[in-house]
């Protein structure tokens, strides 16, 4: 027990220790709403720089005329002359075509792949229709990808490594330039489509490494220009110096060969291409891709191809798609629907002569008018728009300053009016 004097000992002390637990509290409180205050200063001023940088590089694209902004044709879409999108076939927008599709995907009962594919997205048609693909394709195998750019990031930095060298043709794909940035390896770019250039470069290599690992990308019709790769030559010197061969074909597939199997098989080489790649967004008018290749590369690409293993799979309704684009190549009326395409490419490049532009005339349905800049290849885009005609163009910094222009996308269902409509218009345009 205390006594009284030892109680108010006890009292005046504990008052005077609260009373300074309290200044200390306000103390304590105040620096840190002064410090809390200048974090809260800090993420403005940091925000404030990132939206200034942001703000500075959309400016310098709009300066360069270059600002992408995606335009919507609205609800009268249909009403436009299409002479710009990949729906070459026409399958995208095809009734009966649409309707099988949707009474096959109503049998399935599922939406969404629900996970990835090493996971619960392993649909039972993923398995079938990489089998009918690689089939289809006389391919060891195929493996599907969610899009061409999610196989090509996913591929080319599974397969190669440090030591190895990848030599590109210099128009190649952005796809591909962002899987090269994503290996730390030698890159070599040759002159577009120019096989010689090639093989000098193979040659040197050999000579200084004979066993170095070298990759060869190129793309069978190239997705801005529309010009097609000399396969062949390339394949065999590919062959002669021991490297691996890959071919996009991203715009060749439904296209080229008897059934639409591609520029690889139309001209033999299907033994000759170590990789190929085709991509179900373009011809097929719905979305992702197949890698066709060995089952190894399969299997590897299963374990090691990070835009493969770590993302949802295809949904149900995109498989279906691809397994009917295949149908309708088989067994549909693709040979007169190909007759019509290329009449239409035929036609196109008989009238374009006369055209006062630099025009890259191609036996593919992308056709190329350069136009120099910017601003020009954009009011001509414009003007052809006004009169109901869709042709994006395509401008700097997608391709080299100087290569602006219009890409012109020829389709099946285009007719000789429509591309005498066109001609007319890029040539009256002052
Ligand atoms: C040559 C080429 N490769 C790959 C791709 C990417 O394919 P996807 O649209 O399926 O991602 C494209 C698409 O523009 C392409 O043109």
């Amino acid at each position: 027990m205390y006594s009284d004097k030892q109680t108010k000992l006890v009292e005046k002390s504990f008052k005077s220790y609260a009373h300074k637990v309290i200044s200390l509290r306000v103390i304590i409180s105040k620096q840190f709403e002064e410090i809390s205050n200048c974090f809260f200063y800090f993420y403005a001023i940091m925000k404030h720089v990132l939206a200034t940088r942001l703000n500075q590089l959309l400016q310098r694209r709009a300066q360069q005329g270059a600002l992408r902004q995606p335009l919507q044709l609205g609800e009268n879409a249909s009403q436009y002359i299409d002479f710009a999108s990949n729906d070459y076939l026409g399958l995208a927008r095809d009734k009966k075509h649409i309707k099988t599709i949707a009474q096959h995907y109503e049998k399935l009962a599922q939406i969404g792949a629900t996970g990835s594919r090493l996971l619960t997205g392993n649909h039972w048609l993923c398995e079938d229709l990489e089998r009918e693909i690689a089939q289809f394709h006389k391919s060891e195998n195929a493996l599907l990808f969610n899009s061409g750019y999610d196989a090509n990031i996913g591929w080319l930095p599974a397969l190669s490594r440090k030591t190895d060298v990848i030599l590109y043709d210099a128009a190649i794909h952005a796809s591909l330039h962002d899987a090269m940035q994503m290996i730390h390896n030698t890159k070599l770019p040759f002159q577009h489509n120019n096989a010689q250039h090639l093989e000098v470069l193979l040659a040197d290599l050999r000579l200084a490494q004979p066993e170095q690992i070298i990759f060869v990308l190129v793309e069978s019709v190239y997705s801005m220009d529309g010009d097609i790769a000399p396969l062949k030559t390339i394949s065999e010197i590919c062959e002669k110096y021991n490297a691996i061969l890959f071919v996009d074909e991203a715009h060749s597939h439904g296209i080229f060969g008897e059934k639409g199997e591609g520029l690889v098989q139309h001209l033999g080489l299907e033994k000759k291409v170590d990789l190929r790649l085709h991509t179900f967004g373009k011809a097929f008018g719905t979305h992702g891709a197949a890698l066709l290749c060995s089952t190894l590369i399969k299997n590897y690409c299963l374990n090691y191809a990070r835009s493969l293993i770590y993302t949802t799979a295809l949904d149900i309704h995109t498989l279906v798609s691809i397994q009917q684009g295949y149908f309708f190549l088989e067994k549909g009326s693709f040979a007169l629907v190909k007759d019509k395409l290329f009449s239409n490419v035929n036609y196109f490049k008989m009238q374009a002569q006369t055209l006062p532009y630099s025009l890259q005339i191609n036996d593919s349905p992308i056709q190329f008018i350069a136009i120099g800049n910017n601003q020009k290849a954009k009011a001509l885009s414009a003007h052809l728009l006004q009169n109901n005609i869709d042709i994006r163009p395509i401008l700097a910094p997608t391709v080299n300053a100087g290569k602006e222009g219009l890409r012109i996308c020829l389709h099946a269902y285009n007719s000789y009016v429509e591309i005498d409509l066109l001609i007319t218009l890029i040539r009256n345009f002052i």
